[in-house]
């Protein structure tokens, strides 16, 4: 894990840092939208960075369009791309990051108004943001979903199945068709309109056979709706008495949380942290770098002490 420590010369050419801080100490009702950035300095990989995001990887490996994976029509008809390649983004860090830490020290002043989260690592939860101020708009591996009969099962279930890279199918519908193989067969032959010939008859044993539904994580895939308290929290009441918002570690490339910052009022500030700077989204100060370092820098000049192990003492 790379030790994200403050340089102080990268950032003092941004003097809307000052700005940043002094908005930090005056507002309570502090929105912060978060994307993967926020969690690659512990080895997790986003998914547009160029060469190290999830995205990159499967183009190396072939995968000409890597956003299938989580396509909701490529899962119904093929679960087992996304079973292949899951893996990589299962959640089971026992550690967050300072940016993480920097979330729970908003909450801990009392200005942190909701996380709106796109990650699925539940990494928020581990720093102690507390459920009512966290959103995850993109769902979690909290739990997972028959495709089938709707059974919803705790997410770790369907853990061993992806790691071992085989599609996870549903306990439930399995004890049913058991049940019913079990149960006193009722005579299916059809009349013999013709010379009874028992191959045929296995054929329609088969094509008789239910097979189980396939269990889905219950994380947002393209093409499904989000959450719907996403929608409700952000309009009825989030929307209505935010008083800054900070984005950080997102690209800012899928809807609807794209548009999010769109939807506030324009004399919200609102305060963009990431490596690259973005121009499809207007923000009053951008800081670019990486988010661990520039929260400690920002916490720093706030008058506030974040703490956490992967920062160094001396910064
Ligand atoms: N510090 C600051 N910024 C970082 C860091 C870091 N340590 N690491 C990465 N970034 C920046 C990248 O430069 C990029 O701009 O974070 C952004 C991550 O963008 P994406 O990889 O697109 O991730 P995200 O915005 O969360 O993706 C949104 O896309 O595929 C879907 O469902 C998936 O939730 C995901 C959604």
């Amino acid at each position: 894990i790379a030790r994200a420590c403050y340089k102080r010369q990268k950032l003092l050419q941004y003097n809307t840092i000052d700005d940043a801080a002094k908005l930090l100490r005056e507002r309570k009702n502090i929105m912060v939208i978060t994307g993967a950035g926020i969690s690659t300095s512990l080895g997790i990989p986003d998914f547009r960075s160029k060469d190290t995001g999830f995205y990159d990887k499967l183009l190396t490996i072939g995968y000409t369009d890597p956003e299938m994976v989580f396509d909701i029509h490529e899962f119904e008809s093929n679960p087992g791309l996304f079973y292949s390649l899951a893996a990589d983004i299962l959640p089971g860090f026992k550690q967050y990051s300072p940016t993480h830490g920097f979330i729970r020290l908003l909450q801990d002043k009392g200005k942190l108004q909701t996380n709106y989260t796109q990650n699925i690592d539940n990494l928020e939860e581990l720093a102690g943001v507390e459920k009512s101020r966290l959103i995850q708009c993109h769902g979690s591996f909290a739990t997972a979903t028959c495709r089938k009969c709707g059974h919803k099962v705790a997410g770790t279930e369907i853990f061993d199945d992806i790691r071992a890279k085989q599609i996870s199918y549903c306990v439930r519908c399995k004890i049913e068709i058991a049940n019913e193989q079990a149960a006193p067969k009722q005579n299916k032959r059809k009349p013999a309109a013709r010379r009874y010939d028992s191959s045929d008859d296995d054929d329609d044993e088969d094509d008789d056979i239910p097979q189980p539904g396939v269990m889905k994580p219950d994380i947002t895939f393209f093409g499904e709706q989000l959450p719907n308290h996403f929608f409700d929290t952000f309009t009825d009441r989030d929307a209505k008495n935010v008083d800054l918002v900070l984005v950080i570690g997102t690209s800012l490339k899928v809807s609807p949380v794209s548009e999010m910052p769109n939807f506030l009022p324009k004399e919200v500030p609102h305060i963009y942290i990431s490596r690259e700077p973005v121009t499809h989204v207007n923000f009053d100060i951008q800081l670019l770098g990486n988010c661990d370092d520039v929260v400690v820098e920002l916490a720093r000049r706030a008058g506030w002490e974040l703490k956490h192990e992967m920062i160094p003492k001396d910064c």
